[in-house]
């Protein structure tokens, strides 16, 4: 069952690829607007600290998981328990990414209609785009393809390749974001926001909403790390490569508050205006830049090809599971999984104003259809696979196993791995069920 499956060809290729997952919109889009929403410094703190304390230590169980087993997440699990009712647990990872792929392709789509919409259509609102379904449906259409496209290639040329030149280029145009917004007049406010926390703003659901977004961010709770390690040769240095995926993937949400925070205080508008926030802001800060509208052209493109790394992601765990579990060819699983997943999303593409009544739902206060998959499968689903798989591994399958492939290939000493195994067996699983009893009320 192996005869479809790849390697990566390099350990940079898999930091690569892997920080390219991580690195999204994740970081551009969704990290600012929930900063904004949320309070701004005191919640970077919170999210910090779930990174570093909850996210880190388990980003290695799942990378150690997927080099152990070499298979996608269900198959890991049965490696090491066959036939247990874990196995559900890999089941609700294949079926997360399928849900978060229906709607991130659905937003990816809106940055590849803003690659034209500077240039072509300046004028027009983002609520008018978002709300056109001659836009947003082809452009979601379009995005799935390609992803589509790129996963059909297969892990060493389709993936690696594509993440190896075009994150560097994305660093360096932001850094030209950041220099024109934090010289705007007026942007030290927006840094004052984004660097002062103030403790008093933080409950339950600013840390559920931190820790949700770290997951998400890093690409975890649902498997694919597990997949992107099972790539992994056995000589790799699973430390190294977890805290350079990890690092990368702080850095670039850190430096998207920067672009945006400063140019939000400077223009005089309201931090808290959700999804639509770096949607309003770039456009203006383009417009205020020598070259701006070239800039503009270049940055969307860019943001569309970090999104596109993370849809990568997303697929590809849903077609490893085909390929390894059912033994479909490469294409076979692509083709249907995409059509499926397009069928999927129509709700989502259609609930930003086209039709009232998904656009106006409302549910655990997410609204509009997007907005709930996104607070069902973007937030809740990950923490809840957090917690499943860290039992997993440091109770069911245990810390003393998992420890030995953690060490192998790294140089490690056994302090290390102890101080690892205390993460997994409690950290992790302790944190992430308290936020999760606080959400339901039970605390
Ligand atoms: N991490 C990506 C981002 O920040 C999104 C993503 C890709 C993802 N693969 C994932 C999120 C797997 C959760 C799980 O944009």
């Amino acid at each position: 069952m192996q005869n479809d499956r790849g390697q990566w060809g390099s350990t940079t290729g898999f930091i690569l690829a892997a920080a390219g997952s991580a690195i999204g919109l994740g970081n551009i889009w969704r990290f600012p607007y929930i900063t904004g929403q949320s309070g701004g410094a005191a919640f970077v703190v919170v999210y910090l600290l779930c990174v570093v304390l909850v996210c880190v230590p388990y980003l290695f169980a799942e990378l150690v998981l997927g080099r152990f087993s070499h298979r996608n997440p269900v198959g890991a699990i049965a490696a090491i328990r066959p036939r247990s009712t874990w196995r559900l647990v890999g089941g609700l990872g294949v079926l997360t990414g399928v849900c978060i792929l229906s709607y991130y392709a659905v937003i990816a789509g809106w940055t590849l209609g803003y690659i034209v919409k500077g240039i072509a259509f300046p004028a027009m609102a983002f609520e008018t785009f978002i709300a056109t379904p001659a836009y947003v449906i082809p452009l979601f259409a379009a995005f799935l393809l390609l992803t589509m496209l790129v996963v059909g290639g297969g892990v060493e040329h389709g993936i690696e390749r594509s993440a190896k030149i075009l994150m560097p280029v994305l660093l360096v145009l932001m850094l030209l974001v950041i220099a024109r917004s934090l010289t705007l007049d007026g942007a030290s406010a927006g840094l004052e926001f984004y660097l002062k926390p103030d403790f008093s703003k933080v409950d339950g659901s600013v840390v559920l909403a931190a820790l949700g977004q770290a997951f998400f961010s890093l690409s975890l709770g649902m498997g694919a790390m597990v997949t992107y390690g099972s790539y992994l040769p056995k000589s790799s240095d699973l430390r190294l490569c977890g805290l350079s995926v990890a690092a990368f993937d702080t850095l670039i949400a850190l430096l998207a508050g920067f672009m945006i925070f400063p140019a939000i205080f400077a223009m005089g508008k309201s931090p808290d205006q959700g999804p639509a926030l770096v949607f309003h802001t770039l456009p203006d800060i383009f417009a205020e830049m020598p070259l701006g509208g070239l800039v503009s052209i270049v940055f969307f493109v860019l943001l569309a090809i970090a999104a596109l790394t993370s849809t990568v992601s997303l697929l590809e765990v849903v077609v490893s599971y085909f390929v390894d579990e059912r033994g479909w060819s490469r294409k076979r699983a692509v083709w249907t999984i995409g059509a499926f997943t397009f069928v999927l999303g129509l709700p989502a593409v259609l609930s930003e104003g086209a039709v009232d009544a998904l656009s106006t739902m409302t549910f655990l206060g997410a609204s509009s259809f997007l907005g709930i998959m996104d607070f069902l499968w973007g937030n809740l689903s990950l923490a809840l696979g957090g917690l499943l798989l860290s039992v997993f591994v440091g109770w069911v399958w245990g810390t003393r196993e998992a420890g030995e492939e953690f060490r192998t290939g790294s140089k490690m000493g056994s302090g290390g791995v102890a101080l690892w195994a205390l993460f997994v067996k409690f950290v992790c699983p302790v944190v992430i069920l308290i936020v999760l009893l606080n959400v339901f009320g039970v605390l």
